[in-house]
């Protein structure tokens, strides 16, 4: 299982990150027990003790004074320094770099674009193991956030507004995203993948992702093409080779067979849960942009076969 955990760094911006966090939780500790230990020591040392009067009466101490405002100032100016150092790190300039990955935030899935070759996707980043890609982020909408926790700081995706963050992962391996700023309805379903792969694995995932839709054989998936294009689902989503808008008005779904989950994280990408989102989507994911299309079970089972077999 793969979980959302700020606590496993795995690329060098997130490992800043969490360096930061213990460096400032270690001082913090230290400062709490030793404050903790002065008091229950002042507590038990100079509790009030039967027939004593009143303690001396003490107004002010210059020195006392003086270390108390000292201290906290040149613990501010460590944490200060700390904090600009891992915001260079977490977050470098791009000086005026090329952007090798878009990442567009649509209510609720997520855009993603490769500048560089033309591949397009949707809600799985693929990256090459070890290397900094810079990610250029925008929002169709509303404010979103695209934050891999493993992998590196949160940022938002502002509509007209564009942000940048690098995205790297040290390991081969999938890693999983969220949306992390409320979006609406199904902000909770606005989950993301990015798989982290060998460069040669990577480079050859994005030759693929370029090439059109797998034609149907025959048969079902033949019928299920057919019904793509006749029904409205061509409206909104893009299949290479077959049609539909370039706009990211709906995932592109040109190699949709190939991938891990659909809704945004939602389902595992099998056939059984493909028909589910098919027969409603507003049953499995309320409030998205997809209609209830109320298609008969026949159509159903042949969009799914058809769907499934876009590898
Ligand atoms: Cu998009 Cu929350």
């Amino acid at each position: 299982m793969i979980v959302l955990s700020a606590f496993s760094p795995l690329s060098p911006q997130a490992l800043a990150i969490s360096n930061l966090f213990v460096a400032i939780l270690v001082i913090m500790a230290a400062i709490f027990a030793l404050v903790t230990g002065i008091l229950l020591y002042v507590i038990v040392r100079y509790r009030a003790r039967p027939g004593q009067g009143e303690p001396r009466q003490n107004f002010g101490d210059t020195k006392l004074e003086i270390t108390w405002t000292a201290a906290p100032l040149l613990l501010l100016v460590v944490v200060f320094f700390f904090t600009i150092h891992t915001m260079a790190a977490a977050d470098p300039a791009t000086h005026g770099r090329a952007p090798d990955l878009d990442v567009i935030g649509h209510q609720w899935w997520w855009e993603v674009r490769y500048p560089g070759s033309g591949a397009i996707t949707a809600n799985e980043i693929h990256l090459p193991v070890g290397r900094r890609m810079l990610v250029r982020l925008d929002s169709g909408d509303v404010i979103h956030n695209l934050w891999f926790p493993e992998l590196g700081p949160k940022m938002d995706l502002v509509p007209g507004q564009t942000n940048y963050m690098w995205l790297e992962a040290d390991k081969p391996g999938t890693y999983l995203g969220a949306c992390a700023e409320f979006c609406g309805t199904e902000h909770a379903w606005m989950r993301l993948r990015a798989i982290a792969e060998p460069p040669a694995q990577f480079a050859a995932w994005q030759r693929h992702q370029l090439q059109p839709a797998a034609r149907p054989a025959g048969g079902e998936t033949a019928r299920g093409g057919a019904l793509f294009s006749q029904l409205t689902c061509i409206s909104c989503h893009a299949i290479s080779g077959v049609g539909g808008p370039t706009e990211g008005i709906a995932p592109n779904l040109t190699h949709f067979g190939e991938r891990q989950t659909l809704a945004a994280g939602l389902f595992a990408n099998t056939p059984a849960n493909l028909a589910i989102w098919l027969r409603d989507p507003q049953e499995a994911k309320p409030g998205n942009h997809m209609p209830n299309m109320q298609l008969p079970e026949i159509q159903v089972h042949a969009l799914t076969v058809y769907l499934e077999s876009l590898k």
